[in-house]
């Protein structure tokens, strides 16, 4: 499986993907657990403590092709060493790597953008599973960051801007490398709410996941919402979720 969390900004995608990740990994998958957001967010979902680790500078080298500055991963070193050398082991064993977070002025953060994205290019194969929270927005997630995914998981509250938002990137999916796109209605306070997401973005409903203040409380905790509250709505919702998308990648 390999899955990319889209959608609004503050929708819910970093609570989503984190959940999502370590709940697939305690079925015993190899889990990559990929933070593509500069800005933190993956790393406390997960509940990994070390936030800040990324690629190191040495596992990045510069070269020069027909005369312009080009980054590869250093020699011998593939998008899977990578992921097993520098990926941060998590609970339920996810493996944790992510781009990171912005050191300095933005040209101090080339080499490892330029790593990371080698690294997204060679993931590891077919026993792996790939689970992404990309930054909000419409760029990033088809131009480059989100082309690894198999399917595109849009997190839609039921507000108009973030159905708008749904719907923007519905389109922009289909035109890219991603055979499909479902939606996750979040924080949905009546079953209304649900239907009305699916409805106004036209998508596949994976399912829905409720308005739940313990999320809230896990985020002040800075605690993923799995240690917080394992048995809560939000944790219950993700593992419907794991299982439906488990159900729909075995029947393609
Ligand atoms: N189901 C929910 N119920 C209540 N609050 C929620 C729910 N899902 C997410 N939230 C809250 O919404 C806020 C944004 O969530 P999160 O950081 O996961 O969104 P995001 O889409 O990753 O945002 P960003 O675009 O900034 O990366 C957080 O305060 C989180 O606790
Ligand atoms: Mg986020």
């Amino acid at each position: 499986m390999r899955v990319a969390f889209v959608g609004k900004g503050g929708a819910g995608k970093s609570s989503l993907a984190g959940t999502f990740a370590r709940v697939l990994a305690a079925t015993g998958r190899r889990v990559v657990a990929l933070d593509s957001d500069p800005m933190p967010g993956m790393a406390f979902s997960l509940g990994v403590a070390q936030i800040d680790a990324g690629l190191p500078d040495d596992a990045v080298e510069e070269f020069e092709e027909t005369g312009r500055r080009r980054y590869r991963l250093r020699e011998g070193l593939t998008g899977t060493g990578a992921i097993e050398r520098y990926a941060v082991r998590g609970p339920d064993g996810v493996h944790f790597f992510q781009l990171g977070k912005a050191r300095g002025a933005r040209w101090d953060n080339t080499r490892q953008h330029f790593g990371f994205q080698r690294v997204l290019d060679d993931l590891p194969g077919e026993d792996w599973s790939v689970v992404g929270d990309l930054p909000g927005g419409t760029r990033q997630p088809f131009l480059t960051w989100g082309r690894y995914a198999e399917t595109f998981l849009v997190v839609a509250e039921p507000t108009p801007a973030s159905l708008l938002t749904a719907r923007r990137l519905a389109r922009l999916a289909v035109t890219g490398s991603a055979p499909r796109v479902v939606v996750v209605a979040n924080k949905v306070r009546t079953p209304r709410d649900a239907e009305e997401v699916a409805e106004r973005t036209g998508l596949l409903l994976l399912g829905a996941v409720p308005f739940d203040p313990a999320l809230d409380e896990a985020d002040r905790l800075g605690r993923a919402v799995l240690d917080h509250d394992p048995t809560g709505p939000t944790v219950t919702a993700v593992r419907s979720l794991v299982a439906a998308l488990s159900t729909e990648t075995r029947a393609r």
